[in-house]
């Protein structure tokens, strides 16, 4: 995953960086944070550090006790300058919310704070999302500040138009929410090339819950929300491999760069494998089909007044199954088993031979804490030849895991 370097000036904006560096790091991206004095009247160094778990530097001149590195990554042995080490490290540097003082100082140049000193030393894609005031934004030296540095390849993320922090004003200068600002980040490290690592690996996702037809207005269905799946499918995007995502009512917005077909039962989710899989390098089998359907549902809404109502159902086609008996060499096939109770491992190990999956992803459904509509999971994975239990984390972390583990089987002499 990526190292983002965010620097954070004044503003009562600097709140959403908080939320941001939630985010990015919940995607699985390494995160360091620098402050401008001015920033740090809106926000402290300690909110940004209790999420990263990494210090903040706030001053050119103090020491970086993790020596520029990131966190995840080793530190040097010898003691680097901080703010040119942390901007050397960095994939991507962001300055969010970029205030009119910090900007007029980048586009001249200045180095005279942790934020300016790093942007002027980094080499790597710099983006900034100015946030202020309407007029302070549209005033001459602020648009003229903005050019000179879209023209020197800096990426402006242009600030919205609603409500600003003054009472009453309303016009352009709003920073950006954090979803958006994250993925405008990501979508800039995919075209850097970002992390290569399932680059040209074509990936097929299933996510969500079908729905089974009782009549026109019910159905038969269960409590997927396709978190798992959508973390899944953006974490292999991320990671730069061609991702389609089929979506069983999936209620959320797609992962950046990621085709999506949305299909309702699991006949729909079986026709539209079939027609994908044959392509694919890799199948995520995340969605929670139903294992049954009404034999014959009704054309007609059931009225109450029918009293009693028993309805008949068939299973459905195991697809994961299907699929896997069908594959050609070279493909992978990866599969969930949402178990619960002591014989959850023996009985997802059962899954892995019956369905002929190469891995399979077990969570235990009895914690509501975790798993089907929380952001938060915790699973085991299961292999031929190894359990690896992987402690509760979020959905994105898990799905780094997931792909870890993929990489791993393809290649079983890496670690
Ligand atoms: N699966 C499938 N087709 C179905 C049901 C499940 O492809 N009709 C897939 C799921 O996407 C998952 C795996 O099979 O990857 C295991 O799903 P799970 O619900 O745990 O197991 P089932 O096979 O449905 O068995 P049971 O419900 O009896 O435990």
């Amino acid at each position: 995953m990526a190292k983002v370097l965010l620097g954070v000036s004044g503003g009562i904006a600097a709140y959403k960086a908080v939320e941001f560096v939630r985010l990015a790091t919940g995607n699985g991206h390494s995160v360091r944070v620098l402050m401008t004095a001015a920033a740090r009247r809106f926000v402290g160094p300690d909110t940004f550090e209790g999420i990263l778990g990494a210090p903040v530097l706030t001053s050119e001149f103090e020491r970086d006790p993790m020596r520029g590195a990131f966190p995840g990554q080793p530190m040097p042995d010898h003691e680097p300058i901080g703010h040119l080490a942390v901007a050397e490290a960095a994939d991507l540097y962001l300055l969010a919310p970029a205030s009119a003082n910090t900007i007029a100082k980048l586009a001249t140049g200045q180095a005279d704070s942790i934020v300016t000193t790093a942007f002027l030393a980094c080499r790597a894609p710099k983006m900034i999302a100015p946030a202020m005031n309407d007029r302070m934004y549209q005033s001459a030296a602020t648009q003229d500040n903005l050019a000179t540095l879209r023209s020197r390849g800096v990426e402006v993320i242009e600030p919205g138009e609603g409500s600003l922090a003054s009472k009453g004003e309303y016009g352009v200068g709003r920073l950006p929410e954090p979803a958006a600002l994250l993925e405008r980040v990501e979508a800039t490290l995919a075209e850097e090339g970002g992390d290569s690592e399932m680059s040209g690996v074509r990936v097929l996702v299933t996510a969500g819950g079908t729905r089974e037809a009782i009549d026109p207005v019910r159905f038969l269905g269960n409590r997927s929300s396709g978190r798992m799946g959508f973390a899944l499918a953006g974490a292999a995007r991320r990671r730069g491999a061609d991702v389609t995502v089929i979506a069983a009512n999936v209620g959320l917005e797609s992962p950046p760069g990621v085709e999506r077909i949305d299909v309702e039962d699991t006949g729909g989710l079986a026709e539209a494998c079939r027609e994908r899989f044959p392509e694919c390098d890799l199948l995520i089998m995340a969605a929670a089909p139903a294992d049954f359907r009404p034999v014959e549902p009704s054309r007609d809404k059931l009225g109450r007044d029918r009293g009693e109502l028993t309805i008949s159902l068939q299973p459905t086609e195991d697809i994961l199954a299907g699929l896997a008996a069908s594959r050609r060499p070279g493909q992978t096939v990866v599969g969930f088993a949402a178990e619960h109770g002591g014989e959850a491992e023996t009985r997802a190990r059962g899954k892995l031979a019956e369905k002929g999956a190469d891995l399979i992803v077990l969570n235990d459904v009895s914690d509501p804490a975790i798993g089907f509509d929380s952001d938060r999971n915790e699973v085991t994975l299961i292999t031929a030849g190894e359990t690896e239990r992987v402690p509760v984390a979020s959905k994105a972390e898990i799905a780094g895991r997931i792909l870890d583990r993929v990489v791993e089987l393809n290649n079983p002499g890496r670690n």
